[in-house]
């Protein structure tokens, strides 16, 4: 374990069969679809994207967003730019944000007014993580992977400071690593 975790939360077999649950439910959910487009925030969700894709058997097109949501290191606020857009309209498309975790649903909240004024076809949400306890936002999530207690987490492409997003697995934050 690396010495920054305070503790694993999920290993890596954990995390695999979580996201096929994820995949089961959203290929039965766009079995009609034309073509599911997902929208990959980055660049927490960029291992999640990557694992969540190959387990998908609906035709897909894959983009990616960027987003900065200011407050302190470990929490965001309700101040969101968004970095890097769409290149392409999305009007009349199924669309399918694919985020890493959900916090207090600011960044999402932004996310899904911003999309949803291009007038797709649907719009909704898969997120790895979800600190439900922590949602100060009245958005509906429909793919949650799973929910985690009010702990920073590092690890499957989230990060610390840009740190930790190579880790396999799912972990704790040591509070002395950001405490000091
Ligand atoms: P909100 O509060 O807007 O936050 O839902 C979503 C964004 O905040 C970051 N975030 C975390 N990043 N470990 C992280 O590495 C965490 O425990 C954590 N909690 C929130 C993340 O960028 C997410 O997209």
């Amino acid at each position: 374990m690396h010495p920054d975790l305070e503790e694993v939360l999920f290993d890596e077999e954990q995390i695999k069969s979580i996201i096929q649950t994820l995949a089961d439910r959203i290929n039965h959910d766009y079995k009609d679809t034309e073509c599911l487009m997902l929208v990959g925030i980055l660049k927490g969700s960029f291992i999640f994207m990557s694992d969540l894709v190959r387990k998908l058997t609906v035709p897909v097109r894959l983009e990616f967003m960027s987003v900065s949501s200011y407050g302190s290191a470990t929490t965001s606020s309700g101040v969101v730019r968004i970095d890097l857009d769409l290149k392409k309209p999305i009007d009349g498309k199924d669309v399918l944000i694919v985020e890493d975790i959900i916090d207090t649903g600011h960044t999402l909240k932004y996310l899904l007014e911003s999309l949803g004024a291009r007038k797709p076809k649907s719009l909704e949400v898969t997120t790895l993580l979800q600190k439900k306890e922590a949602l100060k936002t009245d958005v509906t999530v429909k793919y949650v992977g799973v929910d985690i207690p009010l702990k920073f987490v590092i690890g499957y492409g989230l990060d610390y400071d840009e740190r930790y997003r190579e880790l396999p697995v799912i972990g704790v934050l040591r509070e002395s690593v950001y405490k000091k």
